[in-house]
């Protein structure tokens, strides 16, 4: 593979000048500067001095069917040819447009057949709360606006998701929180289960306390209930057997609707299709993004249950929601020839079966290490979860562990998301075997390294 070469010196200066990097320790950027990448091809990317690197992390947790496809570039091209923009406002669409939603609705449950387009997570989320609100409200329940989230959700940074995201970090200092959020444990085994407890137990005790929410807060103040399927960001929190049949249980209890937040389990990350397909629930907003054009271009939607639709279908109104790139047809079109991939090349299922090698694998080489606590995966999202102390599983302190793992991961060749709690791991969903084989390897030298 030739790699052109880059004025790197310029290019660190520059963005050391002029780029504000999200999610990052702006003050230690200022002194190490940016891995600066400039090529791929299929798992791997290679920065800017020409040197290789597995991408462990498949951008961010959303470069589905690998780097370098052409067929996506010249879906692209041949849409911009032919119409590089009309919106899906005022009742305006575009062949690929149609043509995305309704491969969507064929892809989904029966009840999910409307989309409405975002140009991202946090923006289908976004949306999805809003919708939910606004489809009681508009039945007369305008007190029926509060949504249940989950400790340690990761829902986005817009407006309301960032509230509805469980992790107070991305709260913290930005102002007033959203009004309208509460928040239920989520189902992680390894953090959150009471000592002496069975899975089974677990799901009994999650049960009990969000049925104890919905009745302090009133099953009449709530509009909907938002989850990740497994959850990411917050740290891989992968749901026992039996944990979403017990939340759709509970909600349709209580007439709450519920929103699966797809944003990355959608389109192959959780070895099947969809999130709510590996965990057999159905709910009535669906929100998708990242994977859906494998990153190649930013696009999402929300996928909309037909008893919603109808109720938004009211006569006297205007449905004033969406956003001017709602529907981009080049995203749109992109988006076809990218869902084309995963499904000739099977990619859903080569993520379950990769996963399922990767979290065996993983747990051989490095499961018995004294600073290992979890490892917990689902199709092709992992976390190594570090801890100080394995007995009393007391995390690393912020700001501690994590640039090390990332410094000792990236000198061997891999990128992945480091941080205090361990690393995560979500490669292409191309990845094969040897590769998954580099990764573990990887992975184990640099902990024995760091925890040398
Ligand atoms: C589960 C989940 N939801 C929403 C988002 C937000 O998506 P975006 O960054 O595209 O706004 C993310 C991003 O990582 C995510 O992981």
């Amino acid at each position: 593979m030739t790699v052109a070469t880059w004025d790197t010196e310029r290019l660190l200066e520059l963005d050391l000048a002029h780029i504000l990097h999200p999610v990052t320790n702006l003050h230690r950027h200022a002194k190490s500067g940016p891995l600066i990448l400039t090529k791929g091809h299929g798992v791997h990317v290679w920065d800017s001095s020409g040197k290789c690197y597995i991408d462990g992390f498949a951008g961010l947790w959303n470069i589905n069917v690998g780097h370098g496809r052409a067929v996506l570039a010249e879906a692209a091209r041949d849409q911009m040819n032919q119409l590089a923009f009309a919106p899906n406002f005022f009742g305006i669409a575009t062949p690929p447009s149609i043509e995305l939603a309704a491969k969507l609705a064929s892809m989904m449950p029966g009840h999910l057949n409307h989309f409405q387009f975002t140009s991202g997570g946090s923006e289908s989320n976004e949306s999805a709360i809003k919708i939910a609100r606004y489809y009681w409200s508009i039945q007369g329940q305008t007190e029926r606006n509060k949504i249940i989230s989950r400790h340690g959700a990761y829902h986005g940074v817009g407006g309301v998701t960032t509230t509805a995201t469980g992790i107070p970090a991305y709260w913290k200092d930005f102002g007033p929180v959203a009004q309208g959020f509460v928040y239920v444990s989520s189902p992680n085994l390894y953090r959150n289960k009471p000592v002496g407890m069975n899975p089974q137990q677990f799901i009994q005790h999650l049960e009990t306390e969000l049925e104890t929410t919905i009745a302090a807060e009133g099953a009449g103040t709530i509009a909907g209930f938002i989850g990740e399927p497994t959850q990411g960001a917050g740290g891989v929190c992968a749901a026992p057997d039996g944990y979403w049949a017990m939340v759709q249980r509970v909600l349709k209890r209580h007439d709450i609707l519920l929103i699966a937040d797809e944003v990355i389990t959608g389109f192959g990350r959780s070895g099947q299709m969809f999130g709510h397909q590996t965990y057999g629930f159905m709910p009535d907003l669906i929100c998708i993004a990242k994977g859906i054009t494998s990153g190649y271009i930013p696009l999402g939607a929300v996928g909309i249950s037909d008893q919603i639709v109808a109720v938004l279908q009211t006569p006297d109104r205007m449905f004033m929601h969406g956003f001017t790139y709602s529907g981009h047809p080049v995203a749109c079109a992109v988006a076809l020839e990218n869902i084309k991939l995963l499904e000739d090349e099977h990619l859903p299922e080569n993520a379950r079966v990769m996963g399922e090698k990767l979290l065996h694998d993983m747990t051989a080489a490095v499961g018995d290490h004294a600073h290992v606590g979890d490892i917990r995966a689902k199709g092709l999202m992992m976390l190594v979860e570090v801890v100080q102390d394995k007995a009393t599983k007391a995390a690393y302190p912020a700001l501690s562990i994590g640039g090390k793992l990332q410094a000792a991961t990236r000198a061997r060749g891999l990128i992945v998301r480091c941080g205090d709690n361990g690393i995560a791991i979500a490669p292409p969903l191309t990845v094969s075997s040897s590769q998954i084989d580099q990764i573990v390897n990887i992975v184990k030298d640099a902990i024995f390294e760091v925890f040398a």
